[in-house]
């Protein structure tokens, strides 16, 4: 299955650039099964009020990008997860959406909020789930819930091949950490994060681009630079994921101790 990131510098508040950029770049490369984007990445990440936020947001599937996305992914006839700013009622999440060839599987909703998200974002409150794709079993996850290792071992438990991560990721540990969520749960991954920075009531992020995909064992695929703005293509053999035998011996969820973990 192939695989594609396209790592970008997202314009705040340019939804309909961003969507054209987005746009341009799957249709260049027209034999991708599967994109991944990254988190927040038609509307940009800083908010700086709820209102901000909420005139940004969109209802999914019914609003514009939604349309879009479904129209894109039954030309193409392939996949697309794209991070977004979901509204619903009075909410908005941080969320992933999942597009297959028109249709539109589902959101999942960030659980882990980072920073400043707390103010404007809800957490999401549904566990972190798979997605059957393109006859794969993915797994979505966004950004800061790397740092919870359990999302990452949910998911697997669920039965993931891929681990699709959505990122606009600041802090500089997360790529290595990536490399160990794919070791300890024998899945690929796959992490989309954005270039570029945000400067907003007087705050400035800066986004660690680095995006990457590994292999079941923890190997990388393939990495992209800290500011360019380009298309990572990786091929990966997903079933191989299914193997949990880490030695003849050892079953890496039959030999879990859950009696003793606390
Ligand atoms: C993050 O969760 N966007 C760092």
């Amino acid at each position: 299955m192939k695989i594609g990131v396209y790592q970008f510098y997202p314009e705040w508040g340019q939804k309909e650039q961003n969507l054209l950029k987005i746009r341009e770049a799957i249709y260049f490369h027209k034999n991708v099964d599967l994109w991944v984007l990254p988190e927040l990445c038609t509307t940009g990440y800083q908010f700086t009020s709820k209102a901000e936020l909420t005139a940004l947001a969109e209802e999914f599937p019914d609003g514009e990008t939604a349309h879009e996305i479904m129209q894109m992914t039954a030309d193409l006839q392939n996949a697309l997860i794209i991070g977004v700013a979901e509204k619903a009622g009075s909410d908005v999440f941080n969320s992933a959406a999942v597009f297959e060839k028109g249709n539109f599987l589902g959101t999942y909703r960030k659980i882990h909020l980072f920073y400043k998200e707390k103010n404007y974002f809800t957490p999401g409150e549904e566990i972190p789930r798979v997605f059957d794709i393109m006859g794969a079993r993915v797994g979505v996850m966004i950004c800061f819930d790397w740092i919870f290792p359990e999302t990452a071992r949910t998911l697997a438990l669920q039965g993931a091949e891929l681990l699709a991560h959505s990122a606009n990721l600041v802090l500089p540990y997360c790529q290595q950490a990536m490399i160990t969520r794919s070791i300890e749960n024998r899945c690929f991954t796959v992490t989309a994060n954005r270039i570029g920075s945000e400067e907003r009531d007087g705050e400035k992020l800066v986004f660690t681009g680095m995006s990457q995909a590994t292999d079941y064992t923890g190997v990388r695929l393939a990495q992209l630079k800290e500011d360019e703005e380009k298309v990572l293509i990786a091929d990966m053999d997903l079933a191989l994921a299914n193997n949990k035998n880490i030695t003849t011996m050892n079953h890496l969820f039959e030999d879990r101790r859950i009696n003793l973990y606390k």
